[in-house]
């Protein structure tokens, strides 16, 4: 079995020998800064976990993986600019270092060099490989479309706000795991059970995001703290909010929460204190801890043995305390 390390080493080395379009050095540019400024490499390091629990041939599952890697970037790369979001890992998001322009095309063109490499895919699941992919990719976008509508609406309900993060976020983290397991030869029970490990872990993964975008340290976490706030996003932690909140509480809320104009740290602190007062902290703890107990006890019904689920149990296990 291969570890995180070693996976993440695996990906970071099958990233650097991707192949380039070289005419163009202004268009690769952002693409390799992007590639290169860290990352977790989490669905490609999941993708090789799932194919790992059928197979120790894991080769030929990586390039394919790689796209994964890809792919999540461009949605990074887009994202950032949606969310008017400067800092990505600890370093300027490639619309501040370059300009939007560029991230839209620099973003573009990463998608299809992703494509390239789900193409190498072994022939026989080829096929099934892009269209589970192709299927998560409309889904984050619908996902990101409901992320941008909901900026504008007062009051999101629990189920539409975890509508919008399984299709944002857990739509491709599922798909990379099934894509991994079927690299890997499992059957249509055991893909299905991945899958929905992949998916809940998904939901914890927005739901923990949404916290550290609250409450994290930004030189660990590497974004913005309190962007969510500053652009009225709904995350987990606001809805939970509004439910909880009495009028009074409701209505100082809704007059700082992504009101454009205001002083960012004021609004920022402002939220959070209401947060404090109404336990959200904890409430978004324990959803998210859910969402991995509930992913875990997918993988346990996986049929394979026991030993061979122990690197991604531990992955997932760091994955709930993280703070990245
Ligand atoms: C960030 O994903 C976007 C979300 C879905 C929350 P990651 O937290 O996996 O980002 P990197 O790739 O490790 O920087
Ligand atoms: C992540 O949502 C969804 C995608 C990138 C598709 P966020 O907007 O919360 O991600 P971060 O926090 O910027 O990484
Ligand atoms: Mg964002
Ligand atoms: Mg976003
Ligand atoms: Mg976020």
């Amino acid at each position: 079995m291969f570890s995180r390390s070693e996976l993440t080493a695996m990906v970071n080395k099958a990233l650097v020998n991707i192949p380039y379009n070289r005419e163009s050095e202004r268009l690769i540019e952002p693409v390799r800064y992007v590639l290169s400024i860290g990352g977790k490499r989490l669905r490609p390091v999941l993708a090789l976990m799932a194919c790992n629990l059928f197979t120790d041939k894991i080769d030929d599952a990586l390039v394919p993986v790689t796209g994964l890697e890809i792919f999540h970037n461009f949605t990074l790369v887009h994202d950032d600019i949606m969310d008017n979001a400067s800092l990505r890992r600890g370093q300027a998001a490639v619309h501040s270092k370059w300009d939007v322009n560029q991230a839209i095309l620099s973003g573009d063109v990463m998608a299809f060099i992703a494509n390239e490499c789900f193409l190498q895919s072994p022939p026989e699941s080829l096929q099934k490989v892009f269209r589970i992919f192709n299927k998560a990719a409309v889904e984050v976008c619908v996902g990101q479309q409901l992320d941008m509508n909901y900026e504008k609406v007062g009051i999101i309900h629990q189920d539409e706000y975890l509508r919008m993060i399984e299709l944002k976020t857990a739509s491709l983290i599922a798909a990379s795991v099934r894509i991994g397991a079927l690299l890997g030869g499992a059957g249509d029970r055991d893909s299905d059970l991945v899958f929905e490990f992949g998916r809940n872990l998904g939901l914890a993964f927005q739901v923990q995001d949404d916290l550290l975008d609250a409450y994290g340290d930004v030189k660990i976490f590497g974004k913005t703290s309190g962007g969510d706030i500053v652009t009225g996003k709904k995350t987990y932690l606001y809805v939970r909010a509004m439910e909880l909140a009495g009028p009074e509480l409701k209505k100082k809320l809704q007059e700082v929460y992504g009101i454009p104009g205001g002083d960012p740290e004021t609004t920022i602190k402002v939220v959070t204190g209401i947060y404090d007062t109404l336990n959200i902290k904890k409430l978004t703890e324990n959803l998210a801890k859910e969402y991995y107990d509930a992913a875990l006890g997918y993988l346990e019904k996986v049929s394979v043995p026991a030993d061979r689920k122990k690197g991604i149990i531990r992955l997932t296990d760091s994955l709930n305390s993280r703070e990245q």
